[in-house]
Formats: structure tokens, C-alpha cells, sequence
């Protein structure tokens, strides 16, 4: 049989250009940075009477107001730690469709609570960065003598407590230059365009990325918060938020900083109320689990040993 002769694909060049070039012939996945994002919605005065001891941002999606309403109540309550400040802000973007349905749910939201933020770039997952970018941009900005700064999604359980009494020791003065949560070492970028995590050498070409926590939950001082956005500023940003961070970290020379195994999971783990008491992070908690997990994580007879 006769086939047909392959038609020649024709290969697209991306000019590899920081600042140069508009950016029309970027690679499609590059993070457009810096680059002056407007803020739609804006918490400035959070921090006005008072700096608070963490600053919490949960990446959401405008949509996601059963998830925000589930942290509220839950692991974002802002006076859950007694004795201990905490400021809430969830991150958002504009919805690549529904923007004007949306927008407007979102503002009466933000007008019940105060605690969204959000910028004028689309609300893609390849733009993720883009939203811990906003929070840095924010803490550098609007708070900068918060103690430590918590990166969130919004679909993880949290366990505040521990983090706060254990790991961060607000007795103790805050540290410098420090970052922690579950750490990826050895590690590069995914060059398969099924990947969700596709990231193209157009956009990064290294073959590997420098230590860095996973995106699920991290944890990082107030001060290393303001250095990141700093450095974010000189550099090409890539669509992965975390080892974006880790990027950031290393161009700063600051190291991440482990911490004791089992802390941060980025895996999903059954609850079980006294192994969820000696941990801060696990991943894949919906809003409904972590509904139904709470009154017991809080309360509940079981008391657990020491
Ligand atoms: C937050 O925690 C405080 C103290 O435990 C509690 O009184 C309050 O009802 C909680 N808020 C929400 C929204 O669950
Ligand atoms: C990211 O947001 C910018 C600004 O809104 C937009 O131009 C770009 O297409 C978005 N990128 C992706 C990959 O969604
Ligand atoms: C942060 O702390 C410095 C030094 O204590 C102080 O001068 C400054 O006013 C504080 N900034 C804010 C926004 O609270
Ligand atoms: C990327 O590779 C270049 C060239 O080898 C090197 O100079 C640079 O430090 C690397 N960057 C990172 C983040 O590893
Ligand atoms: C405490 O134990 C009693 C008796 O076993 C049970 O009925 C109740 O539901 C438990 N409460 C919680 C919050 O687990």
C-alpha cells in the first residue's frame, strides 16, 4: 500500500528572551514575569496595628468557596492557636471563562470575610506560580514583619497546633533565611507533554532542579518571604510554584531546612486521630473529609500518649 508521506511538523522557535522580546513569542508556558498584575481584590491593612506571628495564604480558584468555607472552620481558623496571631488570606486569579459570574460571588465573599486577595493574570494551573508570587508580593508589601509565612493548598489538612508549637516555637525569635516542609532533592523537570507538570526547556533548561518543598504545604520565614520576591524579580519564572521556590532559594544561597520525617506528606495518609496530632501536613483532604475529621481531631475521647 501507498501511505501517505508524513507532512513535515513545523518546529516553532521560541527566542529565548528574559525581557527583550514581547512575549507574544514566548513559549505559551512561560510565567509572563515580572510584570505589573493589578490587585482586583486586596487586604493592605491586615497588618497595620500589628505584625502577626504567620501569615497564612491557601491557594484556591475563585470557584472554590466550599473549600474556603471548610478552612475557615477548620485548620484556618485564625485564632485556633491560643495566644498565637495569624492573618488568612486565600490567593486567587481571574477564571479563564466564567470571570464576570464569578467575580461577583467572589467580591461578596471578600466583603463577609476579608481574607481573599487576587490579581488580574488567568487562574491556570500553569500559572500557579504566578499566585505564590502574589503572596510574597503581599507579605513584602503589606506585612512585612510577619515572623513566618505558611504556603497552602486547599486541599490539604493542616495541623496548625503542631506547626505553631513544635516546629515554629514562637517563644524562640524567629528565624532567618529559613524554609521547611517535605523536601524533593535530585529531582528535574518532567519534559513529557502529557505530564500535568510538563515543564518545557524553553521555560527551564536545566535537567535539574535545585532542593525545594513540595507545593502542598511549606513553610518559610518572613524575612526569606520578602528575599524570594526579591529575587523573583531577575528571574525567569517557571510554571512550577515550588521548585520555582527552590530556584529562588538557590539563587539566593539559602539552603532548605529538614525537618523531622513524617511532618510534611504530600501522599495521602487514612486520619487517625493521635498520628494527625504529631504531624503538620497531609495531602488530599477535601473540603468534606476535613468537615468530618474535625470535631474529633479537636475533641473527641481519645486522648493520645505523649
Ligand atoms: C475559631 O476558633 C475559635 C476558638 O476555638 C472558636 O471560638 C470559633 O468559633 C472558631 N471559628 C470558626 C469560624 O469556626
Ligand atoms: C497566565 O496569565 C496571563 C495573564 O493573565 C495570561 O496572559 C497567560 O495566558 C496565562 N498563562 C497560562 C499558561 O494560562
Ligand atoms: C517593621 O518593623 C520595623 C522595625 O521594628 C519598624 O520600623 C516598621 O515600622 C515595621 N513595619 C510595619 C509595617 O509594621
Ligand atoms: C542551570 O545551569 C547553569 C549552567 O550549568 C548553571 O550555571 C545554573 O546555576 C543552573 N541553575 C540552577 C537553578 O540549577
Ligand atoms: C465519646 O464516647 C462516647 C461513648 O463511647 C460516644 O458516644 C461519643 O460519640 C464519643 N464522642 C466523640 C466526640 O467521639
Amino acid at each position: 500500500a501507498c501511505l501517505p508521506s508524513p507532512v513535515p511538523v513545523p518546529t516553532l522557535v521560541y527566542v529565548d528572551c528574559l525581557s527583550l522580546c514581547p512575549y507574544r513569542v514566548w513559549h505559551p508556558l512561560q510565567v509572563v514575569y515580572p510584570y505589573s498584575y493589578r490587585f482586583l481584590l486586596n487586604e493592605p491593612d491586615k497588618c497595620r496595628e500589628w505584625a502577626p506571628f504567620l501569615v497564612l495564604l491557601v491557594v484556591t480558584e475563585p470557584k472554590d468557596i466550599e473549600a474556603r468555607n471548610a478552612i475557615r472552620q477548620t485548620w484556618g481558623n485564625e485564632s485556633a492557636v491560643p495566644g498565637v496571631s495569624m492573618v488568612r488570606l486565600f490567593l486567587t486569579g481571574v477564571h479563564p471563562h466564567y470571570s464576570s459570574q464569578l467575580q461577583r460571588l467572589l467580591k461578596e465573599e471578600s466583603a463577609l470575610h476579608r481574607d481573599i486577595i487576587q490579581q488580574d493574570f488567568l487562574d491556570t494551573y500553569n500559572n500557579l506560580t504566578l499566585k505564590t508570587l502574589m503572596g510574597m508580593e503581599w507579605v513584602s508589601r503589606h506585612c512585612p514583619n510577619a515572623s513566618y509565612v505558611v504556603k497552602a493548598d486547599s486541599d490539604i489538612f493542616l495541623n496548625m497546633g503542631f506547626l505553631v508549637r513544635e516546629l515554629l516555637q514562637p517563644q524562640l525569635p524567629p528565624k532567618k533565611d529559613f524554609m521547611t516542609g517535605y523536601i524533593y532533592r535530585n529531582t528535574g523537570p518532567l519534559r513529557s507533554k502529557a505530564y500535568k507538570w510538563y515543564v518545557p526547556r524553553e521555560v527551564y533548561p536545566n535537567d535539574t532542579y535545585p532542593p525545594y518543598c513540595g507545593g502542598p504545604g511549606y513553610v518559610l520565614s518572613g524575612d526569606l518571604a520578602k528575599k524570594v520576591y526579591g529575587v523573583a524579580q531577575t528571574l525567569r519564572v517557571i510554571n512550577m510554584e515550588d521548585a520555582f521556590m527552590g530556584i529562588c532559594l538557590y539563587e539566593l544561597g539559602v539552603r532548605v531546612t529538614d525537618s523531622p520525617w513524617g511532618l510534611f506528606n504530600v501522599f495521602w495518609q487514612e486520619y487517625e486521630k493521635c498520628r494527625f496530632s504529631k504531624l503538620v501536613v497531609v495531602h488530599h483532604f477535601g473540603p468534606t473529609d476535613l468537615l468530618r475529621v474535625w470535631p474529633d481531631f479537636l475533641g473527641g475521647n481519645k486522648t493520645c500518649p505523649s
